[in-house]
C-alpha cells in the first residue's frame, strides 16, 4: 500500500519556529470525488509568512489548525484525474503542503492550476511563483521608478527583494540592497547588478545608507521591518513611497516589537507607506508572466534557487529563512516528475 507521509502541525511555536513544532505523520492515500484531483507533490516552497500561518491569530489567511498538515505552496504532479480538463502527468502549481500527495479541486483558490509549457516545478514556484509576482506587483504598483530614481531594498539578497531591486534597474533607478553577510551583498553587485550593498550584520545600516542615498531614497522597498526601516524612514527624499512587503525581523519574536519613532519622517516629506497581500493581484498573474518572461528570456534578470532535499528536512528548511542560510528561492524537492 502507498502511504502519505505528512508534517503535521503539533504546537504553536514561541520563538524561532523549529521542527519540534511539528509531527511526522504516515497516512493511506487518500481517495478522489468527482471533479477532484490526486497530486503526488514534487516541489514545496518555503515562505516567511508560514510562520504567520501557525500563530493563533487571524490574518489573511485562516492559522493552520493543530494537528493539520502543515501549508505550503507546491508543485506536483496529477496521478489520477476526476476532472475533465487535466490529464494524469500533468504538472500543477497549489498549496499542496507537507505531505506527499493532496486531493486539489481546480477552480478553488491556489488549489491546482497547470503549469505554463516548459516551466519547471523550480520555476514555477520561484521566478514566476509568489515571491516573484510579489517583487513585480509590489513595486510597480504601489510605486511609480522613474529613471534616476533611489531604490532602497531590504531583504535584498532573497527571493522577493533581488528581484524586487533589479525591476527597479530596469526601470532606470539607482539600487542600494540591504542583506546579511559579505557573500549576499557581493552577489548583490556583481550578479544582480545593484548598484551597492550594505551588510547589515557587519556594518552601520544608518551610517551606510546616509552615505550611499545624499540625495534621500524616493522608495523603500521593506522586507524586515524594525530597524532597518527606522534607519530608512530617517533618510526619505521628498514625496517617498515605503512599500512594506514583509518584516521578516518580528516574525519569530516572542512579544511584539516597537515600530519605528520616526514616522513623522512621512509628514515631513509627505511620503507614502503603503503595504500589501499579494493574493490580491492573483487575477493579473498574465501581465506579470509577459514582462517577466521577456526579461528572462533577454537575460536581464537573474535569480537563485536554494533547493534542499529529502522529506525528513522538511522542517529544518523553513528555519533557513530566519537565520538567513538560504540563498536566493528556497525550496525543497521530495520527487522528480515520471
Ligand atoms: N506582502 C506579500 O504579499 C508578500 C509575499 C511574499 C513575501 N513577502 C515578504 O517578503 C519578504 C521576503 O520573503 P522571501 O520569501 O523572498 O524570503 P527570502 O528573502 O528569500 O528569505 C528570507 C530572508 O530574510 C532575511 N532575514 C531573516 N531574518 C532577518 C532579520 N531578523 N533581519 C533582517 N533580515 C532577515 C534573510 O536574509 P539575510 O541573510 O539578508 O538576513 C533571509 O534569507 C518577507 O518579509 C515576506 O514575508 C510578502
Amino acid at each position: 500500500m502507498t502511504i502519505n507521509r505528512q508534517w503535521v502541525l503539533k504546537s504553536r511555536p514561541t520563538g524561532m519556529i523549529s521542527e519540534a513544532n511539528f509531527e511526522y505523520k504516515e497516512t493511506p492515500l487518500p481517495g478522489i470525488d468527482d471533479g477532484e484531483l490526486l497530486v503526488r507533490n514534487l516541489c514545496l516552497s518555503f515562505d516567511p509568512t508560514q510562520r504567520g500561518w501557525v500563530n493563533d491569530t487571524e490574518s489573511y489567511m485562516p492559522p493552520v489548525g493543530i494537528g493539520e498538515v502543515m501549508r505550503a505552496g507546491s508543485v506536483g504532479q496529477i496521478v489520477e484525474s476526476r476532472h475533465p480538463d487535466y490529464k494524469p502527468g500533468e504538472l500543477v502549481q497549489g498549496t499542496g503542503g507537507w505531505q506527499d500527495y493532496v486531493v486539489a479541486t481546480p477552480g478553488q483558490m491556489m488549489s491546482a492550476s497547470k503549469l505554463p509549457q516548459g516551466v519547471t516545478p523550480e520555476l514555477a514556484l520561484g521566478l514566476f511563483g509568489i515571491t516573484g509576482l510579489t517583487a513585480y506587483f509590489g513595486l510597480l504598483d504601489l510605486s511609480e521608478p522613474k529613471p534616476g530614481h533611489t531604490v532602497l531594498v531590504s531583504g535584498a539578497a532573497g527571493a522577493t527583494g533581488s528581484v524586487a531591486g533589479q525591476i527597479a534597474k530596469l526601470k532606470g533607478c539607482r539600487v542600494v540592497g540591504i542583506a546579511g553577510g559579505p557573500t549576499k551583498c557581493q552577489w548583490l553587485v556583481d550578479e544582480a547588478h545593484f548598484d551597492s550593498a550594505i551588510d547589515y550584520k557587519n556594518e552601520n545600516v544608518a551610517e551606510r545608507i546616509a552615505e550611499l542615498c545624499p540625495d534621500g531614497i524616493n522608495i523603500f522597498f521593506d522586507n524586515v521591518g524594525g530597524e532597518i526601516l527606522e534607519a530608512a524612514l530617517d533618510n526619505l527624499a521628498m514625496n517617498a513611497r515605503v512599500i512594506l512587503c514583509g518584516g521578516i525581523s518580528a516574525y519569530n519574536s516572542e512579544t511584539p516589537l516597537p515600530g519605528p519613532v520616526n514616522l513623522m519622517n512621512l509628514v515631513i516629506t509627505r511620503s507614502r507607506m503603503e503595504g500589501f497581500i499579494i493574493i490580491d493581484y492573483l487575477h493579473r498573474v498574465d501581465e506579470f508572466v509577459a514582462d517577466m518572461g521577456q526579461w528572462l528570456q533577454e537575460g536581464k534578470i537573474n535569480h537563485l534557487e536554494d533547493i534542499q532535499e529529502g522529506f525528513e528536512n522538511i522542517p529544518n528548511t523553513l528555519q533557513r529563512l530566519f537565520t538567513g542560510q538560504n540563498m536566493g528561492k528556497q525550496l525543497l524537492r521530495i520527487a522528480d516528475p515520471t
